[in-house]
């Protein structure tokens, strides 16, 4: 019995050395193992060197339009990588400063045909002379209830709900009118807003039909109150210079928006309130049917009296006057006439073009403006886009 004991305790412990050894191996395998598997997972040094020389390569002169397209490329899980600019972002506007949206402080849409202010008229007047031809009127709103208030730029637009109901029952859409008077009102107390409006008025089966919105703002009384919404529109405004010149090209109701402009530049108690020194020169071609037609004439008069160096009135009356071939004497013709000044004017960085009324005219003005750039050795169709980029070339039309 106590020889079978030390049997097995001497077997057992024969045992301890064939153990030890097995534990070994396993430790060892299990070691090399977990090395292999730090080694695979361990950060990569050469990934993290790439990195740095790209940052470096960043010039300092980088844009956040450049930024902007790094950031696209890189994100995009797409093979299609944008490398455009943002729309409305031109080229020569990328400074290295943080872009500020153009005109972001010109106000828009303060009131939308789902909750319009109501306007009280204060005058409605018409604006022609015995003999014209339809009917043209001056009408002004007070906006001086409105909160938030309706405040607005010269160049900008408002919209007008004609009262009633159209062909279906529905309420009548809104049309747009371009503002004839300066953020300082006809008034020049900063709370009404002017319009310049022609009545529509066509033939149809023998039968005269006059337009909805037009007729209805020709015939509104001091007193009425009106659906106002807006403003709207940043394509009419003026440059902020005081040195630019200002070429308005306008046939009819086109006046309005350089009414405004006008009377920012010359009109005595507005330039009390805008403390806007315009220096330069502004050159307006008016076209009209009559004599009897022509808008704002008297004010037009005054301006050039009292500012000959600065201000230019260039009339087409077109049922009056004749073309050189013997036509109706159109805004265009006068370009024309006028086309070396003109481009000289144009040439010059500081000169603007703004274009308003019958939508009709633009292909006349377009043919003008091809003749007498020719005319100076200068290509129109490329010229005009780069006005536009610019910034200098203007167009509301309807
Ligand atoms: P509607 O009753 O709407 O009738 C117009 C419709 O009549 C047309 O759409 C067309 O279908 C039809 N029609 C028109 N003429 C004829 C014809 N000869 N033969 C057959 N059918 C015809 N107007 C101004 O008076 N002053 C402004 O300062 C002014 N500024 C504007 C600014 C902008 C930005 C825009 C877009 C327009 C501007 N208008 C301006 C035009 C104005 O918005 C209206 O279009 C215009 O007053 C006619 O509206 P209405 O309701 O009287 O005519
Ligand atoms: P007309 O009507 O004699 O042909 P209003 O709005 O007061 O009628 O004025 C618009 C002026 O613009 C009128 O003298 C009109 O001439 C003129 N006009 C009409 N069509 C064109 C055109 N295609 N290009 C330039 N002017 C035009």
């Amino acid at each position: 019995m106590v020889y079978s004991q030390a049997k097995v305790i001497a077997g057992g412990l024969a045992h301890i050395p064939i153990v030890i050894g097995i534990f070994y191996f396993i430790m060892t395998f299990f070691n090399k193992r977990a090395l292999e598997y730090a080694e695979a997972n361990k950060p990569k040094k050469v990934e993290k060197k790439v990195e740095k020389p790209q940052l470096k390569e960043k010039s300092p002169a980088r844009t956040k339009v450049e930024a902007k397209v790094d950031i696209k490329k890189t994100t995009s899980a797409s093979s299609e990588i944008k490398t455009e600019l943002p729309k409305n972002q031109e080229i020569n506007n990328i400074e290295n400063k943080p872009m500020k949206k153009k005109h972001a402080d010109v106000p828009v849409n303060i009131y939308r045909p789902k909750m319009p202010y109501e306007g009280t008229v204060i005058e409605n007047y018409s604006l022609l002379k015995e003999g014209a031809i339809g009917r043209v009127n001056h009408i002004t709103f007070d906006l001086k209830d409105s909160d938030p208030f309706l405040n607005y730029v010269e160049g900008q637009s408002i919209g007008i709900m004609p009262a009633g109901e159209d062909a279906n029952g529905k309420p009548h859409k809104l049309r747009l009118y371009s503002i004839a008077s300066t953020r300082h009102g006809d008034n020049f107390e900063g709370n009404t807003v002017s319009l310049c409006v022609r009545q529509l008025q066509y033939e149809k089966d023998g039968e005269t039909i006059n337009g909805v919105c037009s007729t209805y703002l020709c015939d509104i009384k001091p007193g009425d109150k009106v659906k106002i919404t807006g403003p709207v529109g940043k394509e009419m405004l003026l440059p902020e210079e005081e040195d630019s010149n200002i070429v308005m090209l306008a046939t009819g109701t086109g006046i309005a928006p350089m009414r405004a402009y006008l009377r920012r530049m010359f009109e005595a108690s507005e330039k009390e309130k805008n403390s806007w020194n315009f220096r330069g020169k502004a050159w307006l071609f008016m076209g009209a049917p009559k004599s009897a037609n022509l808008l704002y004439e008297e004010d037009l008069q005054r301006y050039l009296t009292n500012y000959p160096d600065n201000f230019k009135y260039t009339k087409a009356i077109s049922r009056e006057q004749q073309n050189t071939k013997g036509g109706r004497m159109y805004i265009q013709d006068r370009v024309l006439e006028s086309a070396n000044e003109l481009f000289n004017m144009i040439e010059d960085e500081k000169t603007h073009i703004y274009l308003c009324g019958l939508k009709g005219m633009e292909p006349g003005i377009d043919e003008a403006m091809t003749k007498a750039a020719e005319e100076k050795g200068l290509n129109w169709s490329e010229l005009r886009p780069q006005l536009k980029k610019a910034g200098r070339w203007h167009v509301e039309t309807y």
